[in-house]
């Protein structure tokens, strides 16, 4: 059994991670801002409530709940996604900052809050986004958003590096075009065929490995 966290766990593709590894006999511990129906009702789960992963207090508060636990597996999954333009762009650079806030700041602020209970063997794992490729990008637009992907798949790879000597593996994943509210529920798969293959991927994520991007049906991404 492996003790499993997940940031952004109440809905969406964190909710369908939280239920499948739980299902699987794991522990999760689903870390959010709010909790939701569907969350309260997987059994033996642990809800961490009241987690903004933007806000200093209270990742220091999250790292004093879980004193004592040892992670296994820290997914750093909340995200936001804000439509921005070229042309609009001098009124939507708060939606720029609250994007590099949550997108690219927080996975690394969380992985540094909740570094004390990692080991080795360890394993974080960063849902980017393949729109965070700057090689792939074919059709332009969504700025905000794929600058603060490609920040955090750089981030990514410099926290590879640097936890490769502790023994803690680093992956950046990219879920699928997954129908949830992020994509106004369009998009290519459900979010249980996305969770399901991101938890393959995690369990193939080992520091051979380590600091790669690849999507969750196992193609590997360019840069
Ligand atoms: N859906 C796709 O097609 C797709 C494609 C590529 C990448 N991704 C990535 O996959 C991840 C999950 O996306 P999703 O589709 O499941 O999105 P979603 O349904 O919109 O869920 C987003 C999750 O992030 C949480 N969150 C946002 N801001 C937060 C904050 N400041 N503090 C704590 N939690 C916060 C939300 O919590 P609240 O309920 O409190 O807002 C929610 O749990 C994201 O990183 C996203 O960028 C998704």
């Amino acid at each position: 059994m492996s003790t499993v966290l997940i940031t952004g766990a109440n809905r969406g593709i964190g909710l369908e991670m939280a239920k499948q590894y739980q299902a699987a006999g794991h522990q999760v511990i689903a870390v959010c801002r709010q909790s939701s129906d569907e969350l309260q009702s997987i059994q033996g789960i642990r809800v961490e409530l009241g987690i903004d992963v933007t806000q200093v207090a209270d990742l220091i508060d999250l790292a004093h709940r879980l004193e004592g636990t040892q992670l296994d597996v820290l997914i750093n999954n909340a995200g936001l996604l804000v439509g921005t333009s070229l042309e609009d762009i001098e009124q939507e650079l708060e939606a720029y900052r609250r994007q590099f806030e949550i997108n690219t700041l927080a996975p690394l602020r969380v992985t540094a809050a909740l570094l004390g209970l990692l080991k080795a063997g360890s394993k974080v794992v960063i849902i980017t986004s393949r729109m965070g490729s700057v090689a792939d990008n074919t059709s332009g637009g969504q700025f905000a958003y794929r600058i603060s992907k490609a920040g955090v798949n750089s981030a990514g790879v410099s926290l590879a590096h640097e936890l490769k000597p502790k023994g803690i593996a680093v992956g950046l994943l990219h879920p699928g075009y997954v129908r949830t509210g992020m994509t106004k529920h369009t998009g290519h798969i459900d979010p249980d065929e996305a969770a399901a293959q991101l938890i393959e991927r995690i369990e193939e994520l080992d520091l051979a490995n380590t600091g790669s991007f690849r999507h969750a049906n196992g193609e590997p991404l360019p840069w």
